[in-house]
């Protein structure tokens, strides 16, 4: 077995954790202080979705405890559209929503759910439905008169080039802006043109750094399709953009999908162990990503909800520090993160990326950390141990959380 600490010595790096403050940074901070949490309809439902499938996810945000735990949107994503009116006003598909998008949020509303939507930065959506390219003004104002409250915007059938690219999106912006409604941007150009640089400034809460994330761990040499391992490698590098109202977001969580049937089950997405979406849940809050659920709520067994509502692991991704983990140790067996967060706490992860149990030793003044800690595991909930160091197994493709709670 090998062990973390021999690692250490070679691949620590020099960043300190005390130099990671969280700096005013330009864009819309007002909106998503933390990174939003929510359900999107996509990989477990496509295209396929209609009201009452809406509703009864709603009803089940709530049973589940979803809401509870700080899951707070249901965003509908692609395939919604119905073309539009004769006055040019976007409307949704009459088959799929008879009773219209402000009905459905208003009943998400009135259970204290916010509603999410979905638009392009061209004439049609990835999926080939009616987008708002020169219809900006007019789409924003009326998702703002239907109570939308969250519009993640597309970028399929644009022009490859990043002017383009921010210009669309700042018009989206400002029309939201001037929609009279408070309305989180969700930037969706799959990092293509390195939205971490423009983004926040073209007007977005959020942007998703990789292309769509498939149900699998990661990708086989010459497979196409991005796993969990393969959005951590982009995501991780990218701490710095990171901040309150300004997120990376590296696509949706895949807990509980096991390989069903979807647009996250193309590409190689087979499912993966309860272990593995642990592992992302611990790797997407440690990076303040937004956490946003796809799987079937109606349906969720024991482990699902135990990975997907581990409260002291989404207080981490939630924390009012608001900033993204700095990626400390990254070589072929460990991976592991340090987040600061309120009162000097810290939170740390730990990914062994091989496919056996491996022993892992860490003195944390190796990580940047000084002085004692009383240390949590958070997947244990339970302390595990008082000072300056850890060491302990940890399982093939598992990641231990602890919060390291200062002295
Ligand atoms: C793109 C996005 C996905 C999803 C689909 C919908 O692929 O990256 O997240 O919104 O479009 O068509």
């Amino acid at each position: 077995m090998k062990t973390c600490i021999t690692i250490f010595t070679i691949w620590v790096l020099t960043i300190n954790v005390a130099e990671v403050t969280a700096q005013p940074q330009p864009g819309n901070t007002m909106q998503a202080f933390t990174p939003p949490m929510g359900w999107m309809t996509w990989n477990y439902f496509g295209e396929h979705i209609n009201e009452e499938i809406l509703k009864g996810m709603a009803d089940a945000m709530v049973s589940s405890g979803m809401l509870k735990a700080g899951y707070q949107y249901i965003m509908i994503d692609d395939g919604w559209q119905g073309g539009r009116d004769n006055k040019n006003n976007i409307i949704p598909d009459p088959v799929k929503f008879p009773s219209g998008i402000k009905a459905l949020a208003d009943y998400l509303h009135a259970k204290g759910i916010k509603i999410g939507i979905y638009s392009d930065a061209a004439p049609l959506t990835c999926a080939g439905y009616t987008a708002s390219l020169n219809f900006e003004e007019q789409d924003a104002k009326t998702f703002a008169s239907w109570g939308i409250d969250y519009l993640k915007y597309d970028y399929c059938n644009a022009p490859a080039d990043s002017i383009t690219a921010k210009t669309r999106y700042k018009k989206m912006a400002d029309a939201l802006a001037k929609s009279g409604r408070p309305i989180v941007f969700g930037i969706c150009e799959w990092g293509s043109r390195k939205p971490w640089h423009w983004a926040a400034n073209a007007g977005g809460n959020l942007w998703r750094t990789t292309g769509d994330i498939r149900d699998k761990w990661k990708t086989k040499p010459g497979k196409d399709g991005m796993g969990i391992l393969d959005i951590v490698d982009i995501n991780a590098a990218l701490y710095e953009y990171a901040g309150p109202g300004r997120w990376n977001d590296p696509d949706m969580l895949v807990a509980g999908l096991y390989g069903a049937k979807g647009p996250a089950s193309d590409l190689g997405g087979v499912g993966c162990s309860d272990i593995e979406y642990q592992s992302q849940m611990s790797l997407w809050s440690i990076m303040a990503a937004p956490l946003i659920a796809t799987n079937n709520l109606r349906d969720m067994n024991a482990e699902t909800k135990r990975i997907l509502m581990n409260e002291e692991v989404i207080a981490v991704n939630q924390d009012k520090m608001a900033l993204q983990a700095i990626r400390k140790i990254n070589n072929d067996t460990w991976e592991i993160f340090v987040k600061p967060l309120v009162n000097k706490d810290v939170a740390i992860a730990i990914l062994n990326k091989s496919e056996t149990v491996q022993h892992c030793q860490i003195d944390f003044k190796d990580l940047g950390l000084t002085g004692d800690f009383t240390i949590k595991d958070l997947w244990k909930h339970t302390i595990i141990g008082n000072g300056k160091s850890w060491d302990g197994n940890i399982g093939a493709h598992e990641t231990k959380m602890f919060r390291l709670i200062k002295k």
